[in-house]
């Protein structure tokens, strides 16, 4: 494997990116890796998902062993036998899940991140970053893991402006107050996935003033990002000179100057509900021509 140089020595950053299933956090992640590895950044993505397809696209679409399968056949594993080089050189790592309906899917990720540190990989790659890719439906014990234990320093959540999307988001945000007391990983932001219009972008810019976080990048829907995922590939290395992988460079810049995390203030049942009801108004209002709002368009 080719040791490459490490732009500037310092503190490992590690980041956890939750959100719902299916609304493109591999896709971002690997995207984010991809750039901050052509920033000269030493990357490792850690797929957190029972799925095990967050590091594909950084590997010519090519699948990789989990960590709890590779256990699973040999009783013991070296964390090496785990990690598989990708797109320039970032090193990919799957945790893997139990079969469906078997145990708790978030046993992966604890076994996994037990394993790299009690056996000191972070530090011997001397690693720049450490990204988890983790499915935020439910912040159950395991899915918690990146946060609760002080492992992740910054969390950014994906979503785009459908309501269960935002639910989860919420919901994420919830565990993050939870645990913020304790030393858990604070919120570094917002991203805003599959934002194609104004109505969309309001939607979600009105989420992140309700519950005091910010966003850090709108990413629009692209056909870019399905071509290249159709050729096993992320869109910075399929495609670099598009506006969308400019869209996704930008994002890894904001990431590697982010430094202030916050805790943020998600909203009640009730009030999530009402803000929800609200807004199904407003665009009715303007389906049916009532309302002209230039933030706000369909
Ligand atoms: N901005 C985007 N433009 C077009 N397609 C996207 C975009 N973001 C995600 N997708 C597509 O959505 C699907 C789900 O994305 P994925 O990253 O696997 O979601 P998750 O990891 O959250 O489950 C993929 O087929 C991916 O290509
Ligand atoms: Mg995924």
């Amino acid at each position: 494997m080719v040791i490459k140089k490490t732009k500037q020595p310092k503190k490992i950053k590690q980041i956890a990116v939750y959100g719902k299933g299916g609304i493109g956090k591999s896709t971002t992640t690997s995207n984010i890796s991809a750039a901050l590895s052509d920033m000269g950044f030493k990357v490792m993505q850690f797929g957190c998902d029972p799925k095990a397809d967050s590091t594909n696209t950084l590997r010519d679409g090519e699948y990789i062993p989990t960590i709890l399968e590779l256990l699973k056949e040999n009783g013991r594993v070296q964390a090496k036998q785990a990690i598989f080089e990708g797109y320039n050189g970032i090193y990919c790592v799957e945790a893997g899940g139990p079969s469906p309906g078997v145990g708790c899917a978030g046993r992966g990720i604890i076994t996994a991140v037990q394993l790299l540190k009690q056996q000191n990989i972070f530090e011997e790659l001397e690693l720049d970053y450490v990204i988890y890719d983790v499915l935020g439906d439910v912040v159950c014990g395991g899915f918690a893991v990146p946060i609760r234990e002080g492992i992740a320093q910054h969390v950014f959540t994906v979503t785009s402006s459908d309501f269960m999307a935002i639910y989860a988001a919420n919901n994420l945000f919830r565990g993050i107050q939870k645990y913020s007391n304790s030393g858990g990983a604070l919120l570094g932001g917002i991203i805003a996935n599959s934002v194609s219009s104004g109505y969309q972008k309001a939607i979600i810019d009105d989420f992140a003033a309700k519950t005091k976080t910010k966003v850090l990048q709108y990413v629009p829907r692209s056909i870019t990002v399905t071509q290249s995922e159709l050729a096993g590939k992320t869109t910075v290395e399929a495609q670099p000179d598009s506006q969308q992988a400019k869209i996704y460079r930008e994002l890894a810049k904001s990431i590697s100057e982010h430094e202030q995390s916050t805790t943020p203030s998600p909203l009640e049942a009730l009030e999530l509900r009402q803000w929800a009801a609200q807004w199904s108004d407003q665009i009715l209002a303007i389906e049916k021509g009532e309302v002209r709002s230039a933030g706000a368009q369909i």
